[in-house]
């Protein structure tokens, strides 16, 4: 059952009429390094991004196989990347970004971590002229899309994911989707106002107000991917959009032991919020295996 609060919120914007529309990012390659910092903080194990994480790296270990090659587009600071590399030791990953300042971070953050199978590349996700024509086993993507200035690059990095991925190939792509009304954007932009930096609201604030529309995505996917998988959103609210191939296997015992360990480390709310999206994702038809 998702969190009062949230269905609270959820019900008012079903209810209301769309007022707000896109505004693309202002940072759209995100180099400044307090901007950086705040977000890496975010997606540690301890910030609030972490439930995020976890519920997508679920998704990612599905459509990942040992000995693939894999592609993250966006890695940013590699919260996420370096997350899937550990559960994943056997599967080699390259992890794509355009900031320096972000390719920076995560060098460091997977040196800390002990991580050694991810290769970090500094290049534009709508055009992947360094990876050739079915060349990578699968593709994923976290949180990144909306940083694209405008629906024709969200179109040409789908038709890059295309191109590189192959056949058969696993494939998770996920953003935020445009919420219809200013209200629910700044209630999902600041409900963990007081745990997290003013930055990082604002951050989150940009980011809502930068996702594409539903409709965007089901045009591009219907385009360039809906013969790799299915696209799903979260029921009621697309708060949350993603592009998922076909499980590839079925989640390992010991993998599923080590998700289940992080999900119980985290505290309560982090939890609420992983079954929340859990939750409103599987209404929306996209299933997780259980790891609780
Ligand atoms: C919000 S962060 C997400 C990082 C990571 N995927 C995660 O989930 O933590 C978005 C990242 O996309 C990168 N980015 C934006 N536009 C890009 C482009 N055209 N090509 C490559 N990276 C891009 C930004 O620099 C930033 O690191």
């Amino acid at each position: 059952m998702p969190s009062l609060p949230v269905l609270r919120q959820l019900f008012r914007e079903v209810a209301s009429r769309k007022d707000s529309w896109r505004i693309p990012e202002p940072n759209l390659v995100m180099e400044d390094a307090d901007q950086v910092t705040s977000f890496h903080e975010a997606g540690r194990e301890d910030g609030v991004m972490a439930p995020l994480y976890l519920f997508h790296a679920v998704q990612i270990c599905e459509v990942i196989k040992p000995g693939d090659t894999v592609v993250d587009l966006g890695c940013g600071p590699a919260n996420q990347l370096g997350l899937i590399a550990a559960l994943n030791p056997d599967v080699k990953f390259i992890g794509i970004d355009l900031s320096d300042e972000m390719l920076g971070m995560a060098e460091r953050n997977l040196k800390d971590k002990g991580i050694t199978n991810v290769t970090l590349m500094h290049g534009d996700i709508t055009d992947l002229n360094m990876l050739g024509a079915a060349s990578v086993d699968a593709v994923m993507t976290t949180v990144v899309l909306h940083h694209l200035p405008d629906e024709a690059s969200l179109f040409r990095c789908f038709s890059e994911v295309q191109r590189v991925l192959k056949p058969g190939g696993g494939l998770y792509l996920v953003d935020f989707a445009h919420l219809k009304t200013e209200a629910a954007i700044h209630y999902f932009a600041y409900q963990y106002e007081g745990r997290q930096p003013e930055i990082f609201a604002v951050d989150y604030l940009n980011s809502l107000r930068a996702a594409f529309e539903l409709d965007t995505w089901e045009r591009g996917w219907s385009k360039h991917l809906k013969d790799f998988g299915d696209l799903h959103s979260t029921f009621m609210v697309p708060y949350m959009v993603s592009a998922k191939s076909p499980s590839r296997r079925a989640l390992p015992d010991p993998m599923l032991k080590q998700l289940n360990e992080f999900y119980l480390g985290m505290p309560s709310y982090q939890q609420t919020d992983f079954n929340d999206l859990a939750t409103f994702f599987r209404f929306g038809g996209l299933k997780s295996p259980n790891i609780v």
